[in-house]
């Protein structure tokens, strides 16, 4: 069983997946870059621990227990009894590379190490550590403290052993696994971005407007957001990069971007994060923008 879990990147999804090892009992050491981010990290965890024990689903004495099992810092040397450290830094290959690089040279021989990259080939990651056959993709979803799947994710290299133990990491962390083999965007983007890249084209050909494309999958296919109030929640760079992935990773013309996607990111309309996407949410109300 492992028990110390480092995390690296205290941004949206580092400080969640801190938070479900914490509060699986796991001792955690989170490190970043910016000594901000930690702080910022710490109070969110804190934050969404509180609704939790509000709601009823931990106790105040839980949260208490997992937030004093979190270690905060911006040296590899809090790594060195890691059995397994969890990359989630900023989706950048070379900032990736460097980060594996530092981690080889300040774990133990037996630690694994896991990426919890969207799109980046865990094979070709894999190898630039020492220890391939011990490397593996961990996918959580956003929100990490609410998403059950956890996609795990084999690259050429990663041993059957590594795969159980993550397996059973994943279960010890209340997450059900989906196993992926290692090819553009796994099984979730795969399938859900060339979704919304569509709901995009239908908008520019003028099928429907932003909200009758997303009243229309709401209430026709039960799906409990529309894929343009879902693209705004992702983020329409991190949208936009996912099918690039794909389609130059897989040269397929059915996975070319929506042009009108291209120029929202242009725009620097990136949806919530920047507060207009295909929805305006400067008002109380997203307002459709077109
Ligand atoms: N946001 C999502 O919905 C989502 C979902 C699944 C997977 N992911 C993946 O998770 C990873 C992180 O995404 P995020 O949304 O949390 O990003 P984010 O921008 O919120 O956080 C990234 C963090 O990494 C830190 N960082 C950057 N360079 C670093 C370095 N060299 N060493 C240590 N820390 C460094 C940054 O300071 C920042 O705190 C990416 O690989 C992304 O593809 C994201």
């Amino acid at each position: 069983m492992l028990k110390k879990v480092g995390v690296i990147g205290a941004g949206q999804m580092g400080n969640g997946i801190a938070h479900v090892c914490a509060l699986a009992g796991k001792d955690v050491m989170l490190l970043d870059v910016a000594p901000d981010q930690l702080d910022a990290a710490l109070g969110t965890i804190e934050r969404n621990m509180g609704r939790q024990v509000a709601r009823e689903i931990i106790t105040e004495a839980d949260m208490k227990a997992a937030l004093a099992r979190i270690k905060t810092g911006s040296d590899y040397k809090i790594f060195k009894d890691a059995d397994i450290v969890i990359e989630a830094a900023t989706e950048n290959e070379d900032v990736k590379r460097a980060i594996f690089k530092e981690i080889c040279a300040h774990v133990g021989d037996d630690a694994l190490i896991a990426t919890n990259t969207s799109s980046i080939s865990v094979t070709r990651l894999g190898s630039s550590t020492d220890r391939p056959e011990k490397f593996i993709g961990m996918h959580f979803m956003n929100p990490v403290p609410l998403m059950e799947l956890v996609e795990v994710i084999r690259g050429l290299a990663t041993s059957e052993e590594t795969y159980k133990t993550v397996v059973d990491l994943a279960g010890e962390l209340g997450k059900t696994v989906a196993m992926a083999e290692d090819f553009p965007a796994f099984i979730v983007n795969r399938i859900l971005l060339p979704m919304i890249n569509e709901a995009v084209y239908t908008l520019y050909e003028g099928v429907g407007t932003v909200k009758s494309i997303d009243k229309a999958m709401k209430l026709g296919a039960n799906h409990p957001m529309g894929p343009l109030e879902l693209a705004d929640f992702i983020g329409l760079d991190v949208c936009l990069a996912v099918m690039q992935v794909l389609y130059e990773g897989l040269a397929d013309t059915k996975y070319r971007p929506c042009p009108l996607l291209v120029k929202y990111v242009e725009a620097g309309w990136l949806g919530r994060k920047s507060n207009r996407g295909f929805y305006d949410y400067s008002g109380d109300e997203p307002i459709p923008t077109r």
